[in-house]
């Protein structure tokens, strides 16, 4: 069953059992140059690229998602199923939904509220809620307090759509849900975790807070995204 349609590492021992996700390709290559050792590419097909190194001596791999459940759904799927992979670390961004979570914060995703059709569709799921695997969420928290990296641990908002007509929606969401912030590919990760019995985790840096209408430049992003990535890099193993 190797290659997969989306990945061509023919052997599975080229990709390490944990995985960390961010969704940009370049961030992945940006990840394995900057924090990571003896490297090796193990996929560039549609620029999706994905790395093996060591972080502190130990195992991880780095590969991109995509923007979107449906580009992550694929991924995380074949990592999960075909590659052995048994943990996936999101490491997004997001756009916070209160002014509670300020520009650069780091949020650890509790669950995952959506309004997508994903889970429902791929594994015939019914709630509009799923978790991240509360022992990965444990082990993040504590790096976390051991980096000395104060971390929101909250429920998020999975969306399908990033321009919405009704950009006041979002009042909704965090009023009714309890969704502190939005991104787009969680709950799609979590469902497969879920339909094939691995781990998932999702932390995220807010860019853009929609009630206070801050916005970061993306150099000052990169910047703010290492925190999130140390705490995420702990998990090598
Ligand atoms: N919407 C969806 N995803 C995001 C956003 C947003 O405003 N900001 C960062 N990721």
């Amino acid at each position: 069953m190797l290659p997969t349609p989306h990945i061509e590492s023919k052997n599975k021992d080229e990709i390490a059992k944990t995985v960390l996700m961010p969704g940009d390709p370049l961030r992945a290559k940006f990840i394995a140059d900057t924090f990571l050792e003896d490297v090796k590419q193990f996929n560039k097909v549609r620029n999706v690229l994905g790395y093996t190194g060591t972080y502190k001596g130990k195992r991880i791999s780095v590969m991109a998602s995509g923007m979107g459940m449906p580009s992550i759904g694929i991924y995380s799927y074949e990592l999960y199923k075909f590659y052995g992979v048994e943990n996936i670390i999101r490491i997004g961004s997001c756009g916070g939904y209160t002014p509670d979570v300020k520009l650069y914060d780091v949020i650890l995703a509790k669950d995952a509220w959506s309004e997508s059709s994903f889970a429902k569709v791929q594994g015939g799921y019914d709630s509009d809620v799923i978790e991240g695997t509360p022992a990965l969420n444990e082990q993040l928290k504590k790096y976390a307090e051991e980096l000395n990296i104060p971390m929101h641990i909250e429920r998020i908002h999975s969306s399908d759509v990033f321009y919405r007509e009704n950009f006041g929606e979002y009042k909704e969401i965090y009023d009714k849900h309890g969704c502190v912030a939005v991104e787009m590919e969680a709950f799609a990760l979590f469902h497969n975790a879920k339909v094939t019995g691995k781990k998932a985790a999702c932390i995220l840096t807010v860019s853009d807070n929609l009630a206070t209408k801050e916005e970061t430049t993306s150099e000052e992003r990169q910047n703010a995204f290492t925190n999130m990535m140390k705490i995420a890099l702990e998990m090598a193993e």
